[in-house]
C-alpha cells in the first residue's frame, strides 16, 4: 500500500488503526510532523516551528547561553535534596553541612555538584556576555519588531543576580571560608560614600555577621534571588524569539536583501506582447534557494538536548573528582590572613585594597576606587552600550565585525585587565596582601590560619 502523503493538509493525523507518538519523534517524516511536535509539546511549544540554520551553527553562540540555562537546572536539581537537610541556624549550620558532606549517603556529590555548577555559571554567563558582545548581537537588525538592546540590559541583571546568587550561598556552610569571604565581600560595599554602612548593615541585619545575617542570606538564596533569575530567564527567551531568534538569523536576512536588489538573471515569458512574467520553475527554485531557516524539531532540539545533558554529564564527573571544601567552623576572633573575596570579586579586592590615586591634592582611596567608582561607571556603560554603538544594523550577528573593530578592542582589552587582576588575587596574593610567586613559600605569621 502507498504510504500517505503527510505533506497534504488533509492527510489525516494518524493513520486508522496507529495509536499516536506518546512523547514525539526525533525523526519526523515531514515538516508538517515536524510543526506538530513543536505545538503539541508543552516543553517543546516555546521553541519556533522553523529556525534559521546558520544560528545553530556551533560555532556561532558556542550555545553558552543553554549551558547557562543548563547550569541554572543543575543547580535547582542539586539545590532541592540540600534544602531537606540544611538548617539555617548559625548554632546548626556547620554540623548539618558537616552531615551532608560526611554522613549523608551521595551528600558529598550533590554538595560537589551544586558548589560546581554555581562556579562554572559564572563562567558560562559572563562567555555568554563576551560571545553577544563581540557578534554585536544586542543590536537591532532587519526584523520588525526587535528590541535586542531590552535583552541584551535584562542579561546585565541576570549577570548581577547570578553573582549576587552565588554569593549569598558561599555564607551557608558558616565555615571561615563562608565567614570570611562574605566579611570582606560586604566590606567592599560600605566603601559607598554616605550610604555604604547603611547598605552592609540592611544586607547584614546588623553591624555583624550573625543570625540575622544567615537567615537573610538563607532566604535570598532559595527563594527571592533564583524566583527572579526564573522569571528574567523566560522574558530572555521570550525577547529572544520576538526579535526573530539570534542576530545572525537577521544577517541572513541583510545579506537576502542586498541580493536581491540587482535581481539576477531570470527566464522571462511574454504571452503575444500582452503579458509578461517570470517563469513559475524559475521562481520556485530561487524561493528555494533562499530558505535558510530548518526545522526546530529535531534540529534545535537535538542540539539543545546534547548541550544540556553534556554539560549535566560534565558536571556529575568532575563533581567526583572535586569536592566543595568546608573548612574550621566561622569564628570572628580568628581572621584569616589573607583573607580573600570570592574568585569572582577579586579583581575588585585586588583594587581595594593596592591602589589609591592622587590627582593634585585630591586623593581616591582604594576603597571607593574599586568598589563603588569602577564597578560602578562599568556597568553604566556596559548597560547603555547598545544605545551608544552606532554601527550599522549589517554588524549584529556577525563575529568581530569590522565596523565594530575599535569597541570590540577595547572590550578585550578591559576583558583582559580583569582577568588579569583576577589571576594574582587568586594565585599570587599573601598573606597582607603581598605578592608571592606560587612557588613562593609564604612566611610563618603567629596565629595565622
Ligand atoms: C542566567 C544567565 C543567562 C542565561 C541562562 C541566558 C540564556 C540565553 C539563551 C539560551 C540564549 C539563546 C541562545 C544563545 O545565545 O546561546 C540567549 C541569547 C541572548 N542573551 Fe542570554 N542568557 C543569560 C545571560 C545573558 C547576559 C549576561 C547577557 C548580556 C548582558 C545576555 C544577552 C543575550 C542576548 C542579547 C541574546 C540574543 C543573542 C543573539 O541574538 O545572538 N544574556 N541567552
Amino acid at each position: 500500500m502507498a504510504e500517505p502523503d503527510l505533506r497534504t493538509p488533509s492527510a489525516p493525523p494518524t493513520a486508522p488503526g496507529v495509536h499516536p507518538k506518546p512523547f514525539w519523534s526525533f525523526r519526523p517524516r515531514s515538516d508538517r510532523e515536524s510543526g506538530d511536535a513543536v505545538v503539541s509539546n508543552f516543553m517543546l511549544h516555546w521553541f519556533p516551528a522553523k529556525v534559521s540554520k546558520a544560528s545553530l551553527d556551533w560555532s556561532y553562540s558556542f550555545w553558552l547561553g543553554t549551558a547557562s540555562a543548563a547550569l541554572l537546572l543543575l543547580l535547582v536539581l542539586s539545590g532541592m535534596p540540600l534544602l531537606f537537610l540544611y538548617v539555617p541556624s548559625v548554632e546548626r549550620a556547620y554540623a548539618s553541612v558537616k552531615d551532608i558532606e560526611y554522613v549523608v549517603t551521595f551528600g558529598s556529590w550533590i554538595r560537589a555538584v551544586h558548589r560546581l555548577s554555581a562556579h562554572l555559571m559564572v563562567v558560562a554567563v559572563v562567555l555568554h556576555l563576551v560571545r553577544v558582545f563581540l557578534t554585536g548581537a544586542y543590536k537591532n537588525g532587519v526584523g520588525r519588531g526587535q528590541r535586542r538592546p531590552v535583552n541584551w540590559v535584562l542579561g546585565v541583571a541576570m549577570l548581577l543576580l547570578t553573582l549576587f546568587l552565588s554569593f549569598t550561598g558561599y555564607l551557608l556552610p558558616w565555615d571561615q571560608l563562608a565567614y570570611w569571604a562574605v566579611t570582606v565581600g560586604t566590606n567592599i560595599a560600605s566603601s559607598i560614600p554616605w550610604v555604604g554602612n547603611t547598605i552592609r548593615e540592611l544586607l547584614l541585619g546588623g553591624r555583624e555577621i550573625d543570625q540575622p545575617t544567615l537567615i537573610r542570606f538563607y532566604v535570598l538564596h532559595v527563594i527571592a534571588l533564583p524566583g527572579l533569575l526564573g522569571i528574567l530567564f523566560v522574558y530572555h527567551m521570550w525577547r529572544v524569539r520576538k526579535d526573530g531568534g539570534l542576530a545572525r538569523a537577521d544577517r541572513e536576512g541583510v545579506l537576502e536583501q542586498k541580493a536581491e536588489a540587482p535581481p539576477g538573471p531570470t527566464k522571462t515569458y511574454t504571452l503575444l506582447g500582452v503579458a509578461r512574467g517570470q517563469a513559475p520553475a524559475i521562481r520556485a527554485s530561487s524561493l528555494e534557494a533562499r530558505d535558510t531557516t530548518v526545522n526546530a524539531v529535531p534540529d534545535l532540539v537535538r542540539r539543545a538536548a546534547i548541550v544540556v545533558l553534556g554539560t549535566i554529564a560534565v558536571v556529575g564527573i568532575l563533581s567526583v573528582f572535586f569536592r566543595a571544601p568546608l573548612e574550621e567552623p566561622a569564628n570572628a576572633l580568628v581572621t584569616p590572613n589573607p583573607a580573600k573575596a570570592p574568585w569572582y570579586f577579586l579583581w575588585l579586592q585586588e583594587i581595594v585594597t593596592d591602589t589609591t590615586v592622587h590627582i593634585g591634592s585630591f586623593t581616591i582611596n582604594g576603597a571607593f576606587l574599586g568598589g563603588v567608582l569602577l564597578p560602578g561607571l562599568l556597568l553604566t556603560v556596559l548597560t547603555l552600550w547598545p544605545w551608544w554603538d552606532k554601527s550599522p544594523a549589517a554588524a549584529a550577528g556577525v563575529w568581530l565585525g569590522q565596523s565594530r573593530r575599535r569597541q570590540n578592542l577595547v572590550f578585550l582589552a578591559v576583558c583582559v585587565v580583569i582577568l588579569v587582576f583576577t589571576f594574582i588575587g587568586t594565585f599570587l596574593r599573601g598573606p597582607y596582601w603581598h605578592f608571592y610567586w606560587p612557588w613562593e613559600a609564604w612566611p610563618e605569621i603567629p596565629g595565622r590560619i
